[in-house]
């Protein structure tokens, strides 16, 4: 029978009550030993919930344990950076929520810790885990959209007051560090090519009563020569998710909340039209019924922990490296300097 790998959990909050968890204790090949929270009587009602046999309110006697193998990181974004670190240093690897940090100083500081301690780290990217994205990202790979000259995203919710109570979410970079880092981690990734310039609009759209971003565009260009624009808003009347991509041989609309992907060739028509909303009607329709389409995101930790494991045991890359992570980092920090400074930023950093 082959070894479980002993996963330890930091952080007892939202995302770990809704979506780690149950992940975790459905995949055979790990346990989840051991779960810490600085609220103590949380991470006590957690621990007994999920059945967890340990839980402590200092993360340290979980990164410190030797018979743990995996830490898993839900923290608060801006205390990843110092228990990303501290576990890289015990040769722990590590499992990570987005985004990776909130700094691009901080993130190469833990791509230089993990590659010295020669650890594995993933970043949770779960909503590139929708398998429609999967499909996409192998139609641009293949060439059938010839070459990617342009993209745009949208990342558009309501206030997310019903999430969690911590006010840690209201830092200033709120909804760019929260909603963002899911958007840019598919523009990245289905482009595959690194972002080279970032100029960003907007911040406090309530004329500075939040104190906080709220509402963005940002607008990228790629390595590869290709543009973008990104809209990340926390204060849109509806929820979508969604990336069009521009390719000399043809375009893609994914809408990834949906689950639904359009390719489109020449000249469209009403009757396109037509057949693009019957495909999309009938691709939800199967999702209501067989009662996945309420569960969004959240079915998705899953199979990127699975991947995770697996990259872990065949010794083979992760499936969002700590490298990805970085460059993540590298666009949100980036638009938040053009924010304050209104000017073009170039995202040249070296290691
Ligand atoms: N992948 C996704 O879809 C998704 C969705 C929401 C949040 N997130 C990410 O998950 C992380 C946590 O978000 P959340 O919504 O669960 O927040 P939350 O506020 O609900 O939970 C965070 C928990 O961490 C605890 N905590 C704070 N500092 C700690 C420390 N140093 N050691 C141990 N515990 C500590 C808090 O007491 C709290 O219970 C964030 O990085 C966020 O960006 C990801």
């Amino acid at each position: 029978m082959e070894e479980l790998i002993n996963v330890g959990v930091i952080g007892a909050g939202a995302i770990v009550r809704r979506g780690h968890l149950s992940a975790l204790k459905d995949l055979p090949e790990v346990e989840v030993k051991a779960i810490a929270d600085v609220n103590e009587d949380l991470v006590k009602n957690i621990a007994r919930e999920f059945q967890i046999p340990n839980y402590f309110s200092d993360p340290l006697k979980i990164i410190e344990d030797p018979s743990i193998d995996l830490i898993d990181i839900c923290t608060p974004s801006n205390t990843h950076c110092d228990l990303i670190k501290h576990a890289a240093r015990q040769g722990k690897n590590i499992l990570v929520e987005k985004p990776l940090t909130t700094t691009i100083e901080d993130a190469l500081e833990i791509q230089r810790t993990v590659v010295k301690a020669g650890v594995k780290l993933n970043v949770v990217q779960n909503w590139r885990y929708f398998p429609v994205v999967f499909q996409v990202k192998e139609r641009i790979d293949k060439g059938y959209l010839g070459k990617i000259v342009g993209m745009q995203g949208t990342a558009l919710t309501n206030f997310p007051a019903g999430w969690t109570r911590n006010k840690w979410l209201y830092h200033e970079g709120a909804a760019l560090f929260d909603f963002a880092p899911h958007l840019i981690d598919l523009m990245l990734w289905l482009n595959g090519s690194d972002v080279k310039t970032v100029y960003a609009v907007g911040g406090d759209i309530s004329g500075g009563n939040m104190g906080f971003v709220n509402h963005t565009q940002i607008i990228m260009e790629y390595a590869s020569g290709a543009t973008a624009t990104a809209i990340i808003s926390w204060v849109t009347e509806c929820f979508t998710f969604t990336v069009d991509v521009y390719g000399t041989g043809g375009n893609i609309a994914l809408d990834v909340r949906n689950a639904h992907y359009y390719e489109m060739h020449g000249v469209q028509t009403p009757l396109d039209d037509i057949r693009k909303a019957a495909g999309k009607t009938m691709r939800v329709a199967k999702d209501v019924l067989n009662k996945n389409y309420f569960k969004g995101s959240l079915l998705y930790f899953k199979p990127l922990i699975k991947d995770f494991i697996t990259s872990i045991k065949e010794n083979t890359e992760e499936p969002v490296p700590v490298r990805h992570g970085v460059m993540v980092t590298a666009v949100l920090c980036g638009a938040m300097e053009s924010l304050k400074t209104k000017k073009h930023i170039e995202l040249n950093f070296s290691n």
